[in-house]
């Protein structure tokens, strides 16, 4: 198919006539080659839709050769707007707040003393989005421990966005997206940002570092985490994606660790003999003398 003249910004009448079976696997193929995203038969439409904005977005003649500039590897922009379009980042504050409440129970709390005299405490929201996440973990940190920020404890961040990890680090939320943060936090953690909306406080933000990563690629950190939560991203991907994931993780958690993910999300495969369930998708990560 070739997208011969421009067609307005939210034209609906595409066709899957106009987008082949072949050029949809071709995109899909490469989409599980770089990131490991699963691309269904069914999104077909919706994934020429995407595709079709990208090409008149970056003035390129057509989808096949907007996918040989994305095979290339040479067109950052165009890469990042592909997974931006293919993707969603939906997230709140506090979503699925049992995970929370399990964290603070059985991480934070046992361990009190032993983070008040120094001890390492290493968290990481893989697939953090616009940072709710991992604001929310140091919020419930800060509200157990509100020395934190002076101890030996960090929260990892990272996405595969870079626009996304930009507004991370802006981290201004409008007063409907606070809506989520119970009242004591938002009075103790928020303060006024511009044009109406709220910020973190430097306690909560000082806790957080951001970074661009690609879950499917290869990751510079050598844990091992006390917690990682990566809730409702591995839903984008295949099965032996999601599997060598789980594996890797469970390799990155320290014994007793635990691994919280999405609602909709099973960890399957060979990461079962050593992540054992913990509550609701919540997984601990099996004492291992050997390891
Ligand atoms: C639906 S959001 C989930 C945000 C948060 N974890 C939550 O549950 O609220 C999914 C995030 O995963 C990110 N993502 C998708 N594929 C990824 C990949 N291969 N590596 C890293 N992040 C990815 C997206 O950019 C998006 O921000």
């Amino acid at each position: 198919m070739t997208l011969t003249a421009p067609r307005p910004p939210g034209d609906q009448d595409r066709s899957d006539a106009d987008f082949s079976d072949a050029e949809f696997r071709r995109v899909a193929a490469f989409a599980q080659r770089a990131y490991g995203l699963a691309l269904q038969e069914n999104k077909k439409q919706v994934v020429h839709s995407r595709l079709a904005r990208l090409v008149q977005d970056f003035r390129c003649p057509d989808i096949a050769t907007f996918c040989s500039w994305l095979e290339s590897g040479n067109c950052q922009a165009e890469l990042e707007a592909f997974i931006s379009a293919l993707t969603t980042n939906v997230t709140s504050f506090f979503r699925e707040s049992h995970h929370f409440d399990i964290f603070a129970e059985e991480l934070l709390k046992p361990g009190l003393s032993g983070l008040r005299a120094g001890q390492r405490l290493r968290v990481w929201s893989a697939g953090c989005s616009t940072g709710q996440e991992p604001c929310s973990v140091a919020m419930r940190i800060l509200d157990l421990i509100p020395e934190a920020a002076k101890l030996n404890i960090r929260i990892l961040a990272t996405d595969i966005d870079p626009a996304i990890i930009a507004k991370a680090r802006a981290a201004t939320y409008p007063e409907e997206e606070i809506r989520g943060i119970p009242p004591a936090f938002r009075k103790s953690f928020l303060q006024p940002g511009s044009g109406g909306k709220f910020m973190p406080d430097a306690r909560v933000s000082s806790l957080i570092r951001y970074a661009e990563l690609n879950l499917v690629g290869d990751w510079p950190m050598r844990g091992p985490f006390d917690a990682i939560f990566c809730r409702n991203v591995a839903i984008y991907f295949d099965k032996p994606t999601q599997a060598r994931l789980w594996s890797r993780f469970a390799a990155l958690l320290r014994p007793g660790g635990l691994l919280f993910i999405g609602h909709s999300e099973r960890v399957a495969g060979p990461a079962l003999e050593e992540l054992l369930s913990a509550g609701i998708t919540t997984y601990r990560r099996i004492q291992d003398p050997k390891r």
